[in-house]
């Protein structure tokens, strides 16, 4: 193992911050370490709002379903993936920018992703901890009119960043073989894989809670994806002028 393997098997998401401000150096090499992501051709059609100002946290933490964290940390950043530069690029070029396809918006939602979890790492090499937030999505419209988001820019999702005030349990994940495949999917093993990743999380929520959720992986799935989620943001992306032809 070597300190960068040890870094991401290390990491758990932070959900209690001390009210320590970061200093700018932090933040400079947080957002140049997402920059530094691999992006589709080099487009980079992403832009982050790092926002500090307390105002402003306590009401993105409202938006994003009163998740207190997004008040508490001193830096919350939200992600976004970026069209708008470079719809700016292509006029200045003369040229009109076709963006109308699914295909541009998936190499833009991507490459926030990347950029996003690479400044995760960074944060997390500072001794600093991180969540993201996809509740940022709850509300797009407003969190959109408060960070002044221009046309053909939309928030993928919020993270915040701060110096952890708990240590919570790393969470398992599904075994390896629920996940990788050797040259071609292998559909035999997968609902035995969930059976035992349910046992594993059964575990780890009993002892997280201490005894008080008893439930299993598949079951959570299964309440999540029962009904659609946020069946907002196809009528809200359009209004920020995506399409998707
Ligand atoms: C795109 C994305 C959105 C997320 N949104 C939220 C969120 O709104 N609130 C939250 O508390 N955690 C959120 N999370 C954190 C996940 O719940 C967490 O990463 C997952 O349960 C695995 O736990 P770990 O990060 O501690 O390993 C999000 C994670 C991702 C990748």
């Amino acid at each position: 193992m070597n300190p960068t393997i040890e870094l991401l098997q290390r990491h758990r998401s932070i959900r209690k911050y001390k009210s320590i401000p970061l200093d700018s150096e932090q933040i400079i090499a947080i957002l140049h370490s997402a920059q530094m992501a691999s992006s589709s051709s080099n487009v980079q059609a992403y832009s982050v709002i790092a926002v500090t100002d307390p105002a402003m946290k306590k009401e993105l933490a409202v938006l994003t379903g009163n998740q207190a964290y997004v008040e508490q940390c001193p830096l919350f950043l939200v992600w976004c993936a970026d069209m708008y530069r470079l719809r700016e690029a292509c006029e200045m070029q003369g040229t009109e920018m076709v963006h109308g396809t699914m295909e541009n918006f998936i190499v833009a939602t991507v490459d926030t992703a990347l950029a996003a979890q690479n400044a995760a790492i960074a944060a997390e090499s500072m001794g600093l901890g991180i969540v993201y937030i996809g509740g940022i999505r709850n509300n797009p419209r407003e969190v959109t009119k408060l960070l002044q988001l221009p046309e053909l820019v939309y928030p993928v999702f919020g993270m915040c960043v701060g110096y952890p005030d708990h240590t919570p349990e790393i969470k398992p994940r599904l075994g390896s073989k629920a996940v990788f495949h050797h040259n071609t999917y292998d559909t035999a093993g997968v609902r035995g894989e969930i059976e035992n990743y349910d046992q594993v999380m059964r575990a780890y929520y009993l002892e997280r809670t201490k005894g008080k959720r008893d439930t299993v992986w598949s079951k959570e799935m299964a309440d999540k994806y029962r009904q659609p989620i946020r069946e907002h943001m196809r009528a809200f992306l359009e209004e920020q002028g995506f399409r998707f032809d």
